[in-house]
């Protein structure tokens, strides 16, 4: 409604091959093949940057989930991935991580599509991220041993006893819609290394790559049954997965809400659990900083992917002597943050995912606003049909409002000041949520006293989301439970068994 609305927001022109891909019938992938639905329901997809309907895809029934169950079941129950050779389930977790790549372009175009997010974003970051979780956890497959031990109570030489990991079995795996592919991936891999075999299920929003991964499984080889792909809605599919009694293990990302009732859902069968849930990260400023090159930083903590992030840097701690220097920092930078159509090679953010996400942060901002927040940049959308919503700092706020209390998920920070190190540590400390922090200092006591008081899963030190495979990633408080990625990721696929013999 300002100056943006004389920038077209037109999405351009899809290529030929995701255009055919996106005209393919609705189907499922059950047993390396492409099944019908045992009804027509279907889910429309929804091009966020026009909010045009640009193709469908089977609504799952519980039918349909059952039957992707069973033959998950029976390709774990008949050992015809597990009792594979570990350099054999390698080697095809390898192609596939090849045959991504082979297909990166496609990839990140029918992200952006799908999602919103730019191209150029899907084809740096998702892409390459959902490569390189498989071919991390490809390795691990070979790597996966238990130990002999020596018993503590009985003498030496009466009994041999020892420790060996099995794959956990059948695993619903359920993802959100941010980085569809990268959850996708990152949930399919440790899964497959371990020698579980899978349902999984992306977001009704974007479901779209996961089914053109699924192409690519059969190609790489993996056994009929061992990953299966269903697209459906949480509430009746996701529901269904959960609460199956052929299911083994549960592995979810999304809301701190539905992973509570993930939880409780899967207690009557006693049901592995792994839930990635929701944060309001801290991004704390020291005074000793580069104010110029840490207000691009915490914006980007924020800004990046519209803020759609599960560690989005939201709440930003800018110390009292240069938090007005920090704000203006910070609204600088968003320029470099204003939405564009998903396809347009100069936009480093896109639309926020759906209609249903704009009207959740929008509704956000204008509370913020009634509750005396001040906007210092954005708060508003540009006129456009897609869902567009422009980069927004919020000042004047308080701990009781909700945009500083809960996830808004979308481009909305909320920017406070503190006095010393002991009130931030507390300040940050201040939310259900335990996901994630930024600490931005030079002056590494600092930074290690922050690092030990921050309840988070992950800290980082003048950075901000950086994730790589090998380390743990996972939430403190309610953010979750349990951690992906890394040796502890590949542990929450395997069942630890003791075996005792006397001799
Ligand atoms: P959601 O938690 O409802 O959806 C995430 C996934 O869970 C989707 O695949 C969905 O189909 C599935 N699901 C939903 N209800 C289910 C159920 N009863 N049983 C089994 N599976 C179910 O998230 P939603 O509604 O898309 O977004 C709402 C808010 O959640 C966002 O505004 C954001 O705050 C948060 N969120 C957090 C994410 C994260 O990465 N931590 C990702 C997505 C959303
Ligand atoms: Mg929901």
């Amino acid at each position: 409604m300002n100056e943006t609305a004389t920038v077209s927001f037109e999405q351009l022109a899809y290529s030929q091959a995701a255009q055919a891909f996106l005209d393919r019938e609705p189907r499922l992938f059950i047993n390396n093949a492409w099944t019908a639905s045992s009804h027509d329901a279907t889910i429309a997809v929804e091009d966020p940057s026009s909010g045009r309907i640009v193709s469908r895809v089977v609504d799952a029934s519980d039918r349909d989930v059952d039957r992707a169950v069973a033959a998950a079941r029976a390709a774990f129950d008949d050992g015809r991935w597990s009792g594979l050779a570990p350099m054999a389930r390698e080697r095809t977790m390898n192609r596939l991580a090849d045959l991504i790549e082979a297909h990166a372009d496609l990839f990140a175009e029918l992200e952006a599509i799908d999602n919103g997010k730019p191209k150029g974003m899907a084809g740096a970051v998702d892409i390459p991220g959902a490569i390189s979780q498989i071919r991390f956890m490809a390795g691990w497959a070979s790597k996966v041993a238990g130990e002999t031990t020596a018993p503590y109570t009985l003498p030496a030489g009466k009994v041999f006893s020892y420790t060996v990991k099995e794959p956990v079995g059948v695993c619903a795996q359920i993802v959100p819609w941010n980085f569809p592919l990268l959850m996708a991936c990152l949930k399919i891999a440790p899964a497959l290394a371990a020698g579980c075999t899978i349902v999984l299920k992306p977001a009704e929003q974007t479901s779209i790559t996961a089914l053109k991964l699924a192409d690519l499984v059969a190609e790489a080889g993996f056994p009929a049954g061992v990953v299966n792909i269903i697209t459906g809605n949480g509430h009746t599919a996701g529901d269904r997965m959960v609460k199956h009694p052929d299911v083994d293990k549960i592995a979810f990302t999304g809301s701190t809400e539905i992973g509570k009732l993930i939880n409780r859902n899967a207690t009557a069968t006693m049901k592995r659990v792994t839930l990635e849930l929701g944060g309001k990260s801290p991004v704390v400023v020291m005074p000793d900083v580069d104010v110029a090159s840490v207000a691009a930083g915490a914006a980007g903590a924020i800004f990046f992917n519209s803020g759609q992030v599960c560690i989005a840097g939201s709440r930003l701690f800018a110390h009292k002597s240069i938090f007005d220097e920090v704000i203006e920092g910070v609204a600088q930078a968003s320029a470099f943050w204003a939405p564009r159509p998903s396809l347009d090679p100069a936009g480093h953010t896109g639309p926020l995912v759906s209609r249903e996400q704009f009207d959740r942060v929008m509704g956000y901002i204008e509370a913020g606003k009634r509750d005396g927040a001040s906007v210092a940049v954005g708060g508003d959308a540009p006129a456009a049909d897609g869902y567009y919503v422009n980069p927004t700092v919020l000042v004047d706020v308080n701990p009781q409002m909700s945009v500083v209390r809960e996830e808004i998920f979308g481009p909305v920070v909320v920017a406070q000041r503190f006095e010393d190190l002991d009130e931030v540590a507390s300040m940050a400390n201040d939310t259900c949520f335990g996901l994630g922090a930024g600490v931005w200092t030079r002056d590494l006591a600092t930074m290690h006293k922050l690092a030990a008081r921050i309840k988070a899963g992950t800290v980082w030190g003048n950075c901000h989301a950086m994730i790589d495979t090998a380390l743990p990633f996972g939430g403190y408080k309610q953010s979750g439970s349990g951690r992906e990625q890394g040796r502890q990721g590949i542990n929450a696929y395997l069942e630890t068994k003791s075996v005792i013999i006397q001799l």
